[in-house]
């Protein structure tokens, strides 16, 4: 994280959890100043960019969702929904978790109408209702929103006004997406390890920011250079992989302006498949949650005692 991002004093802001009402005025301050209407064009770019960096520990992003694709070259989400619907003989399902304005998923109601293919079901989840028809016409002219029919409320998703920490979707999800969402969480981990657990069978979860949000979570207890930390979603990672389940990595930065070379920044596109029948549960509370001055969170994890994994996962009962 670049320094102006750091906490400037001790965190000690003890965590209680928020109720809805809390969350939604909280982001609704959060989001004043920010965009949350980016394009299917903008999504693809988040979860695929660089999708085969390989860095120790890590793996390729790409991998997990090129397996689930129909074959097209392009690497984009339409083909990885289209793949999973011939996979499965039905619609693949998208869940958009912290969707903002939902453009993403009216982009591919629209590609899938020009090119006469089946919409898959999407779910769009926010904690706020927002208006798309509000987005200016300067900021229409420099998406793929060249489509002024994208208002259209045809085009709209599915949409459950929820906390996403805890949402609980009507149909498990073949794909779940958060993008630029995760460093607005108070509990990333309870939020991560919901979708996992919502997931359909083989789903994927992809979260995905240009902030380097895997070093924001950390241990209260940890102390030192951040690169001589260990992360709380890198116990995560390694607990899943021991599991059996593909998880995919990649650190490269769509900003490289934004690069700093002192900071072990690690992570910032995560996939996850859904290993059949299991679910994930976290053993760890929050010890406090600081708040940067862009609204960023940076959550203080207690480190699990002794014997206890951070994460574990285990078989569902159905
Ligand atoms: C920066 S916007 C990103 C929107 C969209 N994914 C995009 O990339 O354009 C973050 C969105 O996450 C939503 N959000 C943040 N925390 C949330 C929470 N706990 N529950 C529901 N929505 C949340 C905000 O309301 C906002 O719409």
């Amino acid at each position: 994280m670049s320094s102006e991002l750091l906490p400037e004093a001790a965190p000690s802001i003890p965590y209680g959890l928020l109720s809805f009402d809390e969350v939604a005025t909280e982001q609704k301050e959060a989001q004043s100043d920010k965009c949350g209407w980016r394009t299917l064009a903008d999504y693809n770019e988040y979860i695929f960019y660089e999708q085969d960096t390989y860095v120790s520990w890590e793996g390729p992003t790409g991998a997990i969702l090129k397996d689930k694709s129909n074959g097209d070259e392009d690497a984009s989400l339409i083909n990885v929904l289209e793949g999973i619907a011939e996979e499965k003989g039905r619609p693949a399902h998208w869940a958009d978790m912290g969707g903002g304005h939902g453009f993403a998923m009216r982009g591919l109601s629209l590609v899938c109408r020009s090119k006469d293919k089946a919409k898959p079901a999407m779910t769009h989840v926010d904690a706020l209702v927002r208006d798309p028809n509000e987005i200016s016409s300067v900021v229409m002219d420099i998406t793929e929103c060249n489509y002024p029919d994208i208002l259209n409320p045809k085009y709209a998703p599915d949409f459950i006004q929820a906390d996403i920490h805890t949402v609980v979707l009507e149909e498990p999800a073949d794909v779940i997406t958060a993008v630029e969402v995760v460093q607005y969480l108070n509990n990333p981990l309870a939020a991560i390890a919901s979708w996992y657990n919502q997931l359909a069978e083989d789903g994927a979860l992809v979260v995905t920011s240009d902030h380097a949000w895997g070093t924001w979570n950390r241990y209260s207890e940890s102390t030192g250079p951040l690169s001589q930390q260990r992360f709380p979603i890198e116990d995560f990672i390694v607990a899943l992989r021991r599991a059996g389940a593909r998880c995919a990595v990649s650190s490269a930065n769509r900003s490289p302006d934004r690069e700093n070379p002192e900071n072990m920044e690690k992570i910032r596109r995560l996939v996850i498949e859904k290993m059949p029948d299991t679910e994930v549960v976290i053993n760890s509370e929050l010890d406090y949650v600081y708040t940067n001055q862009h609204d960023y969170k940076i959550p203080y994890y207690k480190t699990p005692e002794q014997g206890v994994p951070l994460v574990e996962v285990s078989a569902t009962n159905t």
